[in-house]
């Protein structure tokens, strides 16, 4: 936990990408994982942008998003994007979510453990120590 904390954030994008209340995809290369931000009343918020129910991987970029529940286009499952908790099923494991901020007009995320069905690791989005 406290390597978690202490993780360096990385740069994913431009801050001016994230309009208010729309959800942006964004993709790894190097750790080819599509991480998807919502910038809701000024805040931002991220999260793995693949919800899985039944196997099958759905682009929560696609979902409905109203304040800070984002529902699932596939199924239907609906998230707390801050949290990363399931609302509604069929999923039932929660979001993999990440801490976010802007800075120098830049969006950048570290691993965060709230609402992580698992460990996250830094190494997952490419962080230097
Ligand atoms: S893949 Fe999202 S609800 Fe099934």
């Amino acid at each position: 936990m406290l390597e978690l904390a202490n993780s360096t954030f990385r740069t994913i994008g431009r801050g001016d990408s994230v309009p208010n209340d729309v959800v942006v995809p964004f993709y790894l290369d190097d750790r080819k994982l599509r991480v998807s931000v919502v910038r809701v009343d000024g805040r931002l918020h991220a999260f793995d942008d693949l919800c899985r129910c039944g196997g099958v991987a759905c682009p929560l970029s696609s979902g409905l998003l109203v304040a800070t529940t984002l529902m699932c286009q596939c199924h239907g499952s609906r998230f707390d994007v801050v949290t990363g908790a399931v609302i509604d099923g069929p999923a039932t494991s929660p979001l993999t979510i990440y801490e976010a901020r802007e800075a120098n007009g830049d969006i950048q995320i570290r691993p965060f453990v709230a609402g992580a069905t698992e460990p996250i690791h830094p190494e997952r989005l490419g962080e230097q120590p």
